[in-house]
């Protein structure tokens, strides 16, 4: 089973866009795949389900449980600010710590609406990974001028399909 995070909770997200293309790619190859949505979150998890309040939303747990029966996952990682958003940063904090992640296997797809394709987000979000003692593919697509190669429904960027094919090839070996 892989789990396909979409590193937003922003409602209808483009992330999430690019998670259900990405799953229907892995389901065609008869893998097994669910999409977490961070913006299935509960709002107020910051209060509620963290530090002192660990395991106390059942919300939050049902979320956090839908990680532990995964042992890889694919991260479509948002550029917000020069980096991932923040609201990823408060779910992994949410997290059991230290087994979470441990020995797990992670893929990223990054996208803007600049230039960069999340390329530095990525490298950000794997230096938290690897402290966490996750692996990370090398191969990071990064999706930039989303908005200009995507027309709605599918990618419409020939380089940008291939991309996301070849890391699929990868990760399934991985
Ligand atoms: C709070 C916020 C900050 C953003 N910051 C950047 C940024 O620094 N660089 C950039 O190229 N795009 C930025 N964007 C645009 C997103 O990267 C872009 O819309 C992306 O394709 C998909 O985001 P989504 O999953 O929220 O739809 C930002 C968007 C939001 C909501």
């Amino acid at each position: 089973m892989i789990t396909i995070i979409t590193g937003t909770n922003r409602p209808h997200s483009r992330s999430r866009a690019v998670a259900e293309l990405y799953a229907q790619i892995l389901r065609e190859r008869g893998i097994d795949v669910q999409i977490l949505d961070l913006a299935d979150l509960p709002a107020d998890f910051t209060t509620s389900a963290l530090y002192d309040n660990v395991g106390l939303n059942e919300d939050f747990n049902r979320l956090s449980s839908a990680i532990g029966a995964s042992d890889k996952f694919v991260f479509v990682v948002p550029e917000y600010n020069g980096s991932f958003p923040g609201v990823l940063k408060a779910f992994i904090d949410g997290l059991a710590y230290p087994n979470t992640f441990r020995n797990k296997k992670a893929a990223m797809v990054g996208l803007s609406s600049g230039v960069q394709g999340s390329g530095l987000a990525m490298s950000h979000l794997t230096d938290i990974f690897n402290y966490l003692g996750m692996h990370v593919l090398a191969l990071k697509p990064r999706l930039a001028q989303f908005e200009k190669n995507y027309d709605g429904t599918t990618i419409t960027n020939q380089l940008y399909k291939e991309l996301l094919d070849q890391q699929i090839e990868q990760f399934i070996q991985f």
